[in-house]
Parts: C-alpha cells; sequence; structure tokens
C-alpha cells in the first residue's frame, strides 16, 4: 500500500470536480448567509466525541462550506487511499519508505495492548517493558528512594534534548502543571551556552537529575549540552568533599550450613568515585545504546525506544520521561490512554465523523483552493502555551515537503506554516491581521470548558471563553457598512467624520475557524488532543502524497555548520563561500575579543 503510484493529486478526478465547483461558488460561498439559511448548520457541521474525562467538541461549521463541498473532500479523501493508508500505519507497514521505518508512535499508547507486527515480531512486550522501567525508575525518584550522589533527594530534573526531544516534554509538562507529583522540571535545548547557563544558576548538582533525550545520541546541540552539563556537574561535585555518599554501608551475614554465625556491618567504598556520582545523575533517552555507553551513562539509566518512533512523535516513548517524573506514571500513562481513545476513533470512525479527517480536509480547501497559507492554533488555555510551538515542529517537519512518494514536484502547495499563542494575548497581538488582513489564516481555537483556577470565582474564565466566542462569531460575522455607519452616526460624528472613518470600521468577515472545546485539560484530554492534530497530519501527507516521516530538509545546514565551525576558529579570512557567507564569516571573525 506504502508503495503504490498515484496520480498527482491535481489529476485526481475528484480534485478537478472540486476544483470546477470552487471556480464556480468559491467566492460566494458566504457563513453568515448559510447560517441564516439553515439553523440546522451547527448540529451539521459538528461533532462530539464522549472520553472518560468528559465530551470533546469540534464545531466546523463557522467554515466556508456547504454540503456539496463537504461530501466532494470526502471523496477525494477516500480517492486518496485515506483509509488503506491509515490501516498500513496502524499495522506496522513501513510508511516511511525513504528510512526503510515503520511509523508507529501509535504502538507506544496502545493501551489494548493488541500485537502490532514489525518484520515479523510483536512490538508490544519490548513496549511494555520500558513502560514499566520508566514506572520503577519514575517511583524510586519521585519517592526519593533515589539518592543523588551526597545522600539527598532529586528535587530538579533537566531535560537536554532538542526538537521533538524537547518541544513534546516541554508542550505536555506545561500544559499538565496541575498534575505536578514530582520535582520539577527544566529543559536544556538551544546550543546557546545562555540556555544552559541560565537554567542551571539556580540548580544545585547534587540534587539535579539529568535526562539526556536524544534518539540519535548524535545530535550536535544535545551532546554539546550534554557534555557541558556534565562538566558543570563534576566540577560542583568535586567542591563538596567528601564525596561520603559513595560509601555504602552493607550488611554481611557469615553463614555455615545456612545458620548465621556471625554479623557485621562493613563499609564499601567507590573504586570509582566519579563513575558512581554520574550515575546516580545522569539518565539517557535513546535509540544509540554504544553512544550512550560511550558518554558514560550508567546502562542501567538507559530507556530504549526504537527506530519506528519519530522524533516528533516521540513523547509517548521514553523521550516522555520527563512528563512522566513531573506528573507521575499514572498520569503518564493516562496520557496515553487518551491518545489511543483518539487512535480508535481515528481508525473506526467514518471518514464524515472522524476528527482528524474532517481537520485535514478543511484545511486542503483551505490551503490548496483558497490559497491559505498558514494556520493559527489558538488555545484559550494558558497551560497550553507551548501547543502551537510543538505543532510548528509536529506539522512543519512532517509535511514541508515538495516532493511525491513517486519522486516528482507537486504542482500544488503542501504543508502549511503552523503558528499561534495562547488568547487573549494573540487578541492584543496579532488578531488585528486576522480580522482585516489581506490574507486568510484559518484558525482553530481550543477552550476547555472547566479551569483548574477558577480565579474569583470563575469570572476570570468567564471572560476567556466570552472572548472566545467573541473572536469566532466576529471573524464569522464581521461587521456591514450599515452597521459601521450606525454605530459612527450613533457616536454623533458629522458627515464628513463619517465618510473618512467608515471604510476602516468595515470588517469583511467570512474568515473561517474551527472551535475546540473540550470538558477541561487533564492528561487524558491531552492525549486526545494531540493525537487528533497527529492524525490530522497524517492525512493531509497521505492526500498530498508525500512522506511526512523523514526530515531530509533539515540536513544541509547541519552538514554546511560542521564545516563553518573549523573555519570560524581559523584566523585567516575565509573566501572559499559565496560571498555573502564569506563576508560574514569574515566579519564574526574580525569582532570577536
Ligand atoms: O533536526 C531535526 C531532528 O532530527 C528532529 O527530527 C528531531 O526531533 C531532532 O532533530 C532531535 O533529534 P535527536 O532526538 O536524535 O537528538
Amino acid at each position: 500500500m506504502a508503495n503504490v503510484q498515484r496520480p498527482l493529486l491535481t489529476e485526481e478526478p475528484a480534485w478537478k470536480d472540486l476544483q470546477g465547483y470552487y471556480e464556480h461558488h468559491g467566492s460566494k460561498i458566504n457563513m453568515a448567509h448559510m447560517f441564516k439559511e439553515d439553523t440546522n448548520r451547527f448540529q451539521k457541521f459538528s461533532s462530539t466525541l464522549s472520553t472518560k474525562d468528559g465530551d470533546l467538541l469540534l464545531d466546523y461549521s463557522k467554515n466556508r462550506i456547504d454540503d456539496n463541498v463537504m461530501q466532494k473532500l470526502f471523496q477525494l479523501a477516500r480517492d486518496r487511499q485515506v483509509e488503506p493508508m491509515r490501516n498500513a500505519m496502524f499495522s506496522g507497514e513501513k510508511i516511511n519508505f525513504t528510512e526503510d521505518r515503520a511509523v508507529l508512535h501509535i504502538a507506544l499508547r496502545n493501551r489494548s495492548n493488541t500485537p502490532i507486527m514489525v518484520d515479523g515480531k510483536d512490538v508490544m512486550p519490548e513496549v511494555n517493558a520500558v513502560l514499566q522501567h520508566m514506572r520503577e525508575f519514575t517511583d524510586e525518584v519521585r519517592s526519593g528512594a533515589w539518592k543523588g550522589y551526597t545522600g539527598k533527594a532529586i528535587t530538579d530534573v533537566v531535560n537536554i534534548g532538542i526538537g521533538g526531544s524537547d518541544l513534546g516534554p516541554l508542550m505536555v509538562t506545561e500544559a499538565l502543571k496541575p498534575y505536578q507529583k514530582g520535582p520539577n522540571v527544566h529543559f536544556i535545548s538551544n546550543v546557546d551556552g545562555t540556555h544552559l547557563a541560565q537554567v542551571l544558576k539556580p540548580l544545585k548538582a547534587d540534587t539535579t537529575l539529568f535526562i539526556i533525550a536524544s534518539k540519535t545520541f548524535t545530535t550536535q546541540e544535545t551532546i554539546t549540552n550534554a557534555t557541558s552539563a556534565k562538566q558543570w556537574f563534576l566540577e560542583s561535585a568535586k567542591n563538596r568533599p567528601p564525596l561520603d555518599l559513595l560509601r555504602h554501608k552493607i550488611n554481611v551475614n557469615v553463614q555455615v550450613s545456612g545458620d548465621v554465625i556471625q554479623q557485621y556491618t562493613a563499609e564499601l567504598v567507590d573504586a570509582d568515585p566519579v563513575v558512581t556520582a554520574v550515575s546516580k545523575h545522569f539518565a539517557a533517552l535513546s535509540t544509540n545504546v554504544p553512544k550512550v555507553k560511550e558518554f558514560g551513562i550508567d546502562e542501567k539509566n538507559m530507556f530504549e525506544f526504537w527506530d519506528w518512533v519519530g522524533g516528533r512523535y516521540s513523547l509517548w516513548s521514553a523521550i516522555g520521561m520527563s512528563i512522566a517524573l513531573h506528573i507521575g506514571m499514572d498520569n503518564f500513562e493516562e496520557l496515553l490512554s487518551g491518545a489511543h481513545f483518539m487512535d480508535q476513533h481515528f481508525c473506526s470512525a467514518p471518514l464524515e465523523s472522524n476528527l482528524p479527517v474532517i481537520l485535514a480536509l478543511l484545511g486542503i480547501w483551505y490551503h490548496n483552493f483558497f490559497n491559505a497559507e498558514s494556520i493559527a492554533l489558538l488555545p484559550y488555555d494558558q497551560y497550553m502555551h507551548r501547543f502551537a510551538a510543538y505543532f510548528q515542529q509536529g506539522d512543519m517537519e512532517s509535511n514541508g515537503k515538495y516532493i511525491t512518494r513517486s519522486g516528482k514536484r507537486v504542482n500544488y502547495t503542501t504543508g502549511p506554516i503552523v503558528w499561534g499563542e495562547p488568547g487573549t494575548n494573540g487578541q492584543h497581538a496579532f488578531y488585528q491581521l486576522i480580522h482585516q488582513g489581506t490574507r486568510l489564516i484559518p484558525c482553530d481555537f481550543l477552550l476547555p470548558v472547566e479551569t483548574h483556577n477558577p480565579v474569583q470565582a470563575g469570572l476570570h474564565h468567564e471572560i476567556l471563553a466570552a472572548n472566545f466566542l467573541a473572536q469566532t462569531e466576529a471573524l464569522m460575522l464581521g461587521k456591514s457598512m450599515d452597521v459601521a455607519e450606525r454605530e459612527l452616526r450613533n457616536s454623533g460624528m458629522s458627515d464628513d467624520q463619517v465618510h473618512h472613518i467608515l471604510p476602516h470600521k468595515v470588517f469583511e468577515g467570512n474568515r473561517p475557524s474551527n472551535s475546540i472545546v473540550f470538558q477541561k485539560l487533564t492528561p487524558f484530554m491531552l492525549g486526545t488532543l494531540i493525537a487528533m492534530y497527529e492524525h490530522k497530519i497524517h492525512v493531509q501527507g497521505v492526500m498530498w502524497d508525500i512522506n511526512s516521516y523523514d526530515q531530509w530538509g533539515v540536513e544541509l545546514g547541519k552538514q554546511l555548520a560542521k564545516v563553518i565551525q573549523p573555519e570560524l576558529k581559523d584566523p585567516v579570512p575565509v573566501n572559499s563561500h559565496d560571498a555573502s557567507t564569506n563576508g560574514l564569516i569574515n566579519f564574526i571573525k574580525s569582532h570577536r575579543k
């Protein structure tokens, strides 16, 4: 299935059908009119999933769609083999064909524990074994049974990783702060030494646990940061003699024929105190055992995952260790269960009521027909402040590609630009452009019905929800010339003033949005939401016929950086690049103190 050659999207009959419909009707589709004409529009274009933590509603009625558009989009999805390609992913087919890998983040959260085969082997026993290992480790650290080198419990965890080995754990630990049951977590990702310096400044080496998160364990930024963190740790440890904790007291029973004839306490001193100290403060999350060992991390502190877990889909794997340490393993498993719930929905719901499919098709409609270049993710929940940043990688690294699975260049646009900030902050920053700018920006608004912080008897949340609702209504309705004129006249303006100001006060409206409303931001619900967007990305990749699971585009810059780094050291000016790059390198060299 994964290797079946497909026609270009634009050659599909269903595409041509949609194109024709768009050309005849696209510019005339007006949401405000349709809402007036069809009182059932909300019921028709919304879908609710009942989860164990309450309902999840997707209202997509505020879109430039009608029955014809949706029916044609679903037809296109069928013709593009969305269902068989979904099944190919779930059954472990190597759909990431450029790396010859299966794509099985869904196995990491397969709470039904049904076998999932890769190369004839069920992956579930290994998945479960790592989860068990994570549970033992996180329980020990959280309970204080795990001691640092001075015998104190761990109070702070520092995750060192970048991209998928950083953004997911960071986003989730922020989103689930109300569920904290363990140490504080911190994140170092940027190779800019400032990041490391600032994070480490308030921390104490003897109560800090470093988690080196890297699928490959070769990523330059992560290995550089991990090496510097180890140096910082050893420096701090050296300054705290004696390394008493490296002495262990053990009780010895001398037995003859099963009878204890003598008992005493002995003291053991570690042969290599540095190795022991490091083993109490460094753990690794990786697929690369030899590199982890080479770095000097105790194999017992290594948590493995597999090449069939893509970096940007890895928070469900051992990469989620900082999440599990912060909120406890039970809550981490709730997160997995929520994602599994969405996986089951994605696999079983008909396309017409399948949330990830609907979101994906609406995106195709705007990006490919209305030429919308971006999508804004706007969570009305401060805890979700890294949600858009997380899906910047999730979406843009997955679908930012112009070559189809059969090696042709696309003649249509693919991955959108993903951006966004939490509401209401965004309203006072960039919403002006969404309301009255020249670009069409489809928006996803997300809101929990219940807040974790009902400050002032819920007043804050009420204002938040009112703003959420007002924005989607304003985007859809706009403000007509008549209404704007009436308002200006009522404010006492003269004819001249009204004439002058009126055009600026008109909102053309008809700007699309999805509203995603859920009961409460619990670990389960967050898992459900993340998986919904993951599958949306998958469906769009299938529609565009691209491989959403490799990322060759980030390699070239990495290669060039390796060439340039030694050139920066050499005092002699360079002339081996283009004039701009030479000029920049030489400028930096000559201005360094
Ligand atoms: O540079 C891109 C990338 O490969 C991402 O896909 C990945 O999430 C990130 O780098 C980090 O990779 P690793 O986990 O191997 O350090």
